[in-house]
This record gives C-alpha cells, sequence and structure tokens, in this order.
C-alpha cells in the first residue's frame, strides 16, 4: 500500500514537471523548435526563413522537438512559384504510432498560372480519408499567408490568414471519433505526388525546373506541451478544461462571425467535400457529415 502511494506521488510530481505551458512561442530560432527529420540537406534556414526544396533525388521535411495537446499552431507559407504541378507542401500536425492522428493542409502545386489547391483532412485514430478541398482567394505563392491549426476539445479549425475554412466539430456523444488523447507533432514536408497531386495526377512533375522551393517563417506555437512523450498520461495536464484560453468557451459574437465566414469559404471556394462524396463511400457516407 505504501509503496503504492508513495509511486503514485511521484508520478504527480512528474506529471507537473513534465508539461511547461508555452505563450505564444515564436520561432526567431528554426533550430530551437524544430529539427529535419527528412533531407536534412535540402532544408535551408536563412534568418527567419525556412526553405524546403524538392528535386529528382529527393523532398525533406521537418518536425518539431516537442508535442503538443490541444492549442494554436501557425506558420506563414510562402508556396512554389511558377510551375508547381506535381508538388505537394504540407503543414500537418500528427502524432505517432498506428492509430495516430493527425491534421493536415496539403497545397497541391499546379502547372504555371493555374490555382493552386489546399486540402485540408484529418486522421482519427489511423483513419483519414476527410479531405476537403478549396481553392484560395489569393495567390499563395506572391506572399506570405498564415495557416494555422486551433484545436480544443470541442472542435478543430483550419485557419488561413485567421479566417476558419474548416471546423470539425467535437460529436463524441453521437459515436464520432474525436481527436483528444494523443499529443501531436508539429511538422512542414515538401514532396513529389505526381502520381495524384496536379488535375487528378494528369500532369506530372516537370523536374526540369526543379528545385522547387517552397518556405516557411514565423512560427507560432500556444499550445500545451508535453515534454518527453510516454513518461506519462497528457491528459492529466493539458486535458484539464477550463485552464487554457483555447478552452474557454467562445463568445456568441465570435462563433456568429466564424459561422459567416465558414459560409462564405464554403459557398466560394471549396470545391471537394469527403461529405457529399456518395460514390466513393459503399457503405454510407461517414456518420459525422449528416449530425448537426
Ligand atoms: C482505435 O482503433 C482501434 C482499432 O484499430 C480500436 O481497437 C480502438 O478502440 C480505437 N480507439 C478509439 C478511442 O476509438
Ligand atoms: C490546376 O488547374 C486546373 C485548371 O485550372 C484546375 O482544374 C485544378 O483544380 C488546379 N489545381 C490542381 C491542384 O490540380
Ligand atoms: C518542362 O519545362 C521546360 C522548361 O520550363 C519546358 O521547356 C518544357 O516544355 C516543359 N515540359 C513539359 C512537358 O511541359
Amino acid at each position: 500500500m505504501k509503496a503504492l502511494s508513495q509511486f503514485r506521488i511521484w508520478k504527480a510530481f512528474a506529471a507537473m514537471n513534465l508539461v511547461v505551458v508555452m505563450q505564444a512561442v515564436t520561432s526567431a530560432d528554426f533550430n530551437e523548435l524544430f529539427q529535419a527529420n527528412w533531407a536534412p540537406d535540402h532544408i535551408a534556414t536563412q534568418g527567419d526563413q525556412t526553405v524546403l526544396s524538392l528535386d529528382s533525388s529527393t523532398g525533406c521535411g521537418f518536425e518539431s522537438k516537442k508535442k503538443y495537446l490541444f492549442g494554436k499552431a501557425k506558420a506563414q507559407l510562402k508556396l512554389i512559384q511558377g510551375d508547381s504541378a506535381g508538388t505537394v507542401t504540407a503543414f500537418y500536425m500528427a502524432s505517432e504510432g498506428p492509430n495516430h492522428d493527425e491534421l493536415d493542409f496539403e497545397f497541391l502545386g499546379n502547372v504555371t498560372g493555374e490555382p493552386y489547391i489546399v486540402q485540408t483532412n484529418l486522421y482519427i485514430n489511423g483513419t483519414g480519408n476527410r479531405e476537403q478541398r478549396h481553392y484560395l482567394w489569393f495567390d499563395p505563392t506572391l506572399d506570405f499567408h498564415a495557416y494555422s491549426f486551433l484545436w480544443n476539445r470541442r472542435s478543430i479549425l483550419f485557419l488561413v490568414d485567421d479566417i476558419p475554412i474548416r471546423e470539425f466539430s467535437n460529436k463524441e456523444k453521437k459515436g464520432v471519433p474525436y481527436p483528444k488523447s494523443q499529443p501531436m507533432g508539429i511538422h512542414g514536408s515538401l514532396w513529389n505526388a505526381d502520381d495524384w497531386a496536379t488535375q487528378g495526377g494528369r500532369v506530372k512533375t516537370n523536374w526540369s525546373n526543379a528545385p522547387f522551393e517552397a518556405t516557411f517563417q514565423s512560427f507560432e506555437i500556444d499550445a500545451c506541451e508535453l515534454s518527453p512523450i510516454g513518461a506519462d498520461d497528457p491528459r492529466v495536464k493539458c486535458g484539464k478544461s477550463g485552464q487554457f484560453w483555447w478552452d474557454k468557451p467562445v463568445v456568441k459574437e465570435v462563433s456568429k462571425q466564424r459561422k459567416k465566414q465558414l459560409k462564405w469559404i464554403h459557398d466560394n471556394f471549396l470545391i471537394y467535400d469527403y461529405c457529399q462524396d456518395v460514390a466513393r463511400f459503399a457503405d454510407g457516407i461517414p456518420k459525422e457529415c449528416h449530425l448537426e
């Protein structure tokens, strides 16, 4: 008995030390927050900017050193200029393991002068297939624009320049799974996906235009940070409700404004929604699609 309770105290103490809340950490130094996890020689940092490059030999990628459970993660991206057909630039969050959770922004390149597509997706407990595709209301190759995830226990928002383009609400009470217990890393990558990315895979990457370069800058991570992973149950600290700003109830005005913006995006920029893709889901469209 005694040994057990001492163990419990130790566990509680360890949990306190494992969690540090970060307030809007910005990336003066990319290397403080991130590390390359694929082809480091194709990633160059220049001041605040990090340039990912893709050529016929390889793409590349990076991930955060820490993992996060709930909060906001934001980065500014300037996508590949000119011919970017066949390429995908990604900014995403993902946990580890076979039943992983993941939130994606994937930017599907195009031939010169034709529009990029931003594809968003969610994996929950290892299952994805929740793609939406949008055009943007600006040319994402000319300037930096901000892309962010705002994740709490009620919903996940995908934002572009702080305008929500997609909301995934927690419908656990109705039996729809929701990511809430696996801490996620923050990732960026650039790779060749010419089997599917551009005009359904019809347009291939033109390697004579390589290297293809996408630039990331101004990372902001305001999230519940866990380090190291695995030593304790992350829900103990990050899961407690009402502790962080992202857990606070949304004021009515904000939610009204958000609904308006989502509708504007939906009506003007949505080009694909898995929820409408009857042909794709033989057993009927996923449950979350027809629950309010
Ligand atoms: C996750 O998926 C596995 C099967 O792959 C299942 O056994 C488990 O219950 C699921 N967990 C949740 C929380 O739905
Ligand atoms: C590329 O341009 C074509 C023609 O405008 C368009 O149909 C397509 O949606 C664009 N984006 C991608 C990624 O294929
Ligand atoms: C590939 O790019 C080069 C250089 O821009 C161009 O001359 C060539 O026509 C392109 N090839 C195709 C198949 O579009």
